[in-house]
């Protein structure tokens, strides 16, 4: 059997799992800033600080203009470089093509295409202005992006044979138009008053009632026809939606290509946005309510990833574990992220947890690149406990917790309902409630994290009280528990499970039983 098969989304009961050497893999990530992996010298360094935080994976870019600056002369020597230096120090890559588009703006493409605007059109906005974002109607470009992104994934398949050293590459970067609705240059103004393609109307007919509801509504709302024009069908959304379809159709050119050279997991990622016109984001991006035009437009990509620097943290992750897409988080507001990573592995099964560019400073966000001693606590914690929390994955036994408000919380797990309470306030970081619960089974539940103590009560209408059996309180080493301390006494006091006034992150292990 082969020891390193091809890592692979397995979609087996309970769930989706990344599966790297034929085991479930949990990501603990970190994307570096967008120009650190240009240089190898660089990241001499940054391996070394990402491995420092217990990290077992580092998401970089590799962009287009660096690996065929001259078209058809491929360079691969910084993918090599890339390759080594993740060795060197343990970790597994996601490789991010920076292909066509990044935020909504073509600014990695190579000078020959940026400079020769007749073969490589860009978008036009409604004044009939260019855009910076090359048109998803240029086909030329499209090819020609594929082709380099094969060349790519040719060369990891074979330079990474049998090591694996790469798990997942994402393909473009936040997609979609900015500054304008939708592309009016000449092929677009041509396309969207003609019939929307049956490729798209017939798989959004199929499964009208398992569409993403807020997608649905839209639809419905404009008459739910599945022929007609852009506008006649998908009215308000038009725009939006003529995007999704136009770029998904590009990206799924790009993805095969890839694919049919090396089939690692592909996703692409969002830029999020809620209640703003389309082109104040990158308009037909990947958003959620979006999924279901991308699914038929570009059927190659296995999820659709949400970039979370909304202050919403869970409703952005509700939002995209949804209609079979499992959350997988690429990049993530590293403030924060210490309490947010629990939450999105155990209440959202999360295949991936990367806070962005926490390496070396950032432009714009200042905080950015100083020492983050909490997250680097909370991965070695984690990644101590990663064989039990990918094997609860899925089961519907593990609950998140993370506290956004300061009320207590009821939540109902195996045969006890848990009230959760708080030790601080919500907005002070520092001592916000965060961490997870697993029903072991057998009355025996897993309880982790800081911030919060947990009560354990009859299911509703059930009555009787419920004591501990047993409380200990433990570590993790590779997965397996090592207990400490029994705990009782003062240490149960009001018979619940507390991590209130410990500075660290905690493990206890509670037998329950219930008596009438
Ligand atoms: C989202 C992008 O995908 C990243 O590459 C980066 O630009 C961050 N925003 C913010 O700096």
């Amino acid at each position: 059997m082969d020891k390193h098969p091809i890592p692979c989304i397995d979609r087996g009961s309970g769930g989706a799992r990344l599966v790297v050497d034929g085991a479930p893999f949990l990501i603990l990530g970190a994307e570096v800033n967008n120009s650190s992996a240009s240089d190898l010298r660089f990241m001499a360094p940054v391996w070394e600080r990402l491995a420092g935080y217990h990290c077992n994976t580092a998401l970089v870019p590799v962009s287009w203009e660096l690996v065929e600056p001259v078209e058809g002369k491929r360079d691969f020597s910084l993918v090599d470089g890339l390759l080594a230096g993740a060795r060197d120090h343990g970790l597994r890559l996601i490789l991010l093509w920076f292909g066509t588009w990044k935020n909504g703006v073509s600014q990695y493409v190579p000078s020959w295409v940026k400079t020769d605007l007749r073969r490589f059109p860009r978008s036009r906005d409604a004044s009939g202005q260019t855009t910076r974002m090359v048109s998803p109607f240029s086909r030329e470009c499209q090819a020609a992006d594929a082709a380099c992104f094969a060349a790519l994934m040719r060369h990891v398949r074979e330079a990474d044979a049998g090591l694996r050293t790469v798990i997942a590459v994402q393909v473009e970067n936040e997609t979609g138009i900015l500054g304008s609705p939708r592309d009016f240059g000449p092929e677009a103004n041509a396309a969207f008053p003609a019939p929307v393609p049956q490729e798209l109307c017939a798989p959004l007919a199929a499964r009208r009632e398992s569409l993403q509801e807020e997608f649905r509504a839209g639809w419905e709302a404009s008459g739910g026809r599945s022929s007609g024009s852009w506008p006649q069908v998908f009215g308000d959304m038009a725009s939006e939606v003529f995007m999704a379809w136009h770029l998904g159709r590009f990206v799924e050119a790009v993805c095969a290509a890839g694919k049919a050279e090396y089939p690692l997991p592909m996703y692409t990622n969002a830029w999020l946005a809620y209640d703003a016109a389309p082109g104040t984001w990158p308009s037909g991006g990947p958003l959620a309510r979006l999924h279901d035009v991308w699914r038929a437009a570009a059927p190659s990509i296995d999820l659709f990833a949400p970039d979370i620097y909304f202050p919403d943290f869970k409703r952005a992750c509700a939002d995209f574990h949804r209609g079979g897409n499992p959350l997988f988080i690429p990049e993530a507001n590293a403030a924060g992220g210490e309490s947010n990573v629990f939450w999105a592995v155990a209440e959202h099964d999360a295949l991936c947890f990367s806070p962005f560019g926490f390496e070396c400073p950032h432009p714009w966000f200042p905080d950015l690149g100083d020492d983050r001693p909490a997250l680097r606590e909370a991965y070695a914690f984690l990644a101590a406990m990663l064989p039990v929390i990918t094997r609860f994955q899925g089961t519907g036994r593990m609950r998140g917790i993370l506290q956004t408000g300061d009320e207590k919380e009821l939540i109902t797990l195996g045969d006890y309902r848990l009230e959760i309470t708080w030790a601080g306030k919500a907005n002070d970081e520092s001592v916000r409630g965060r961490g997870l619960v697993i029903d072991l089974g057998h009355g025996e539940y897993l309880v982790a994290g800081r911030g919060f103590a947990i009560r354990f009560l009859p299911l509703a209408g059930q009555g009787g009280t419920v004591d501990f059996l047993s409380l200990e309180e433990g570590t993790f080493q590779d997965g397996t528990w090592v207990p400490g301390r029994r705990l009782n006494g003062d240490d149960t006091f009001d018979f619940a499970v507390r991590i209130v006034h410990e500075k660290g992150l905690c493990a206890r292990k509670a037998k329950l039983y219930r008596h009438d």
